[in-house]
């Protein structure tokens, strides 16, 4: 699926709903979170972001054993939890796919419109919920798909995996580095099998380009540069926003101390990538798929030593978040720039450009192609011939299929927590550069961030 899909997929609207949850767990989390994060970064001198000390959500509870062992022939029984657009993608993309030998048997939603619609994806018969907790006590259940929003991801990993669970957990896997560090605590504590959604793991055209950088043709590399380029409409105003969904508003803000609570803000709910309470806006919600790769193919998967960033929402009316921004990071023997704007949409695309001594490497939606320097110095011979060329389009399906064949195999997926917690890390610091207006340090640790 194009992540730009989900400007137009949550079907339904909401209006305010009357119920009020005790959200004590999720108070202590995001005050944890808060001391550890970006608003205690931006105050001057050294901040040290320690998980332990901060974010322990799901450690006093005992993990439930594993629903069943799956034989090879087994209809794997799933739930979802989130199904707006990218949820109801997931449903789609496994139906679709005969080989998986999967269903659906159950949905949670705090939309009425998305539960309901989901429920007839999953062809009529699935039970549905509003709360994720209902959803998890169903034995039958063998995994769950989570497509939350970003603030939501912890609580519902942590509560699946510690319910016997093995699930596919959406990126960006974590909404700060300290609730990173816990999930993948968490998580391994349980035998239970993880995959983060950064599909471009289990993307032929990506697994190729790895083992041709592996290979030692681009020689030693300097540069890597990863770009997005959108052009996105202006956010309505909450007065103009029609509302005919049932939310649970309440529910959906849980996670957040008081005095980020609201009243019902249909904007907020619909467009919440682009506010800081729920999201860490673009920076992390495509930076991790691109910061990923890099990562992966240029330095062992381990996130950066130092980030900087400039940005701002320039442009579009309604975003707190940048709209456009450059963030500078610092690897041991490289550095990479990674670049959005959603002001202006050349090529309309993404890509990531990586410049070694030898050659450069290509990376986009169609595949990567790799080129040998030196670039041709006659204009009549642009572009060279890449001396490799592997078309692939990103391929949702084959991780999803990744997932569902280790739930059976109980093998590691392409993209277990460790490596959805160590990409989301660059970009969590690059926002703690942004927030402070500094360079940030991270420390050999992967947790403890600095900023003089
Ligand atoms: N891998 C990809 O290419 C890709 C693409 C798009 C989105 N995503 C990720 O998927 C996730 C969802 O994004 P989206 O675009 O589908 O957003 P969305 O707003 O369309 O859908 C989110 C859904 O979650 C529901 N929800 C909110 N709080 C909930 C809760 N506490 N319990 C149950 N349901 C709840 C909402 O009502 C909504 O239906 C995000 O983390 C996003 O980053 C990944």
């Amino acid at each position: 699926m194009s992540d730009k899909t989900r400007t137009s997929n949550t079907s339904g609207q909401p209006q305010a709903a009357g119920k009020t949850e005790s959200s004590n767990w999720s108070r202590r989390r995001i005050l944890g979170t808060a001391a550890a994060g970006v608003g205690a970064l931006a105050i001057s001198g050294i901040r040290r972001a320690k998980a332990a000390e901060s974010s322990d959500y799901g450690s006093k509870v005992t993990p439930a054993p594993g629903s069943r062992v799956l034989g090879a022939n087994d209809r794997i029984l799933l739930g979802i939890i989130g199904a707006g657009g990218m949820g109801r993608h997931h449903i789609k993309s496994i139906l679709d796919r005969k080989e998986n030998n999967a269903e659906f048997i159950a949905v949670c939603d705090i939309s009425e419109a998305n539960r309901k619609t989901a429920v007839e994806m999953c062809g009529g018969k699935a039970k549905s919920f509003n709360e994720h907790e209902k959803l998890l006590e169903m034995k039958e259940i063998d995994g769950v798909l989570i497509a939350s929003p970003d603030f939501w991801h912890s609580r519902h990993l942590i509560d699946s995996v510690m319910a016997g669970k093995d699930a596919y957990c959406e990126k960006p896997m974590s909404y700060s580095i300290p609730d990173g560090a816990n999930m993948v605590k968490q998580v391994r504590r349980t035998d239970r099998i993880v995959q983060i959604g950064m599909q471009r793991r289990s993307t032929p055209s990506v697994i190729e380009a790895k083992q041709i950088v592996d290979s030692g043709f681009l020689g030693e590399v300097s540069l890597v540069r990863a770009e997005w380029y959108w052009n996105m409409g202006d956010l309505p105003k909450p007065e103009d926003m029609k509302l005919e969904d049932k939310v649970d508003w309440e529910r959906f803000q849980a996670p957040l101390p008081p005095e980020k609570r609201y009243p019902m803000n249909p904007v907020k709910y619909r467009f919440w990538r682009y506010f800081w309470e729920y999201s860490g806006g673009n920076m992390t919600d495509q930076g991790t798929h691109l910061m990923d790769v890099i990562q992966w193919l240029f330095n062992d998967s381990k996130p950066p030593l130092a980030a900087q960033e400039h940005g701002a929402a320039y442009q579009i009316k309604g975003y707190e978040t940048p709209d456009t921004f450059c963030a500078v990071f610092e690897y041991p023997k490289f550095m990479a720039t990674w670049t959005l704007t959603y002001t202006n949409n050349w090529h309309d695309a993404w890509s990531i450009i990586a410049h070694g001594r030898k050659g450069t490497l290509e990376i986009d939606d169609k595949g990567a192609r790799f080129y040998k320097e030196k670039w041709p110095a006659n204009w009549e011979d642009f572009p060279p011939e890449p001396e490799h060329e592997i078309s692939s389009p990103l391929r949702v399906d084959l991780h999803e299929a990744n997932w569902l064949e280790c739930m059976r195999t109980r093998k590691q997926p392409n993209a277990p927590v460790e490596i959805g917690h160590q990409a989301v890390s660059a970009l969590h610091l690059a926002n703690a550069a942004h927030h402070a207006k500094k360079r940030a340090t991270l420390d050999p640790d992967g947790m403890t961030v600095r900023i003089p």
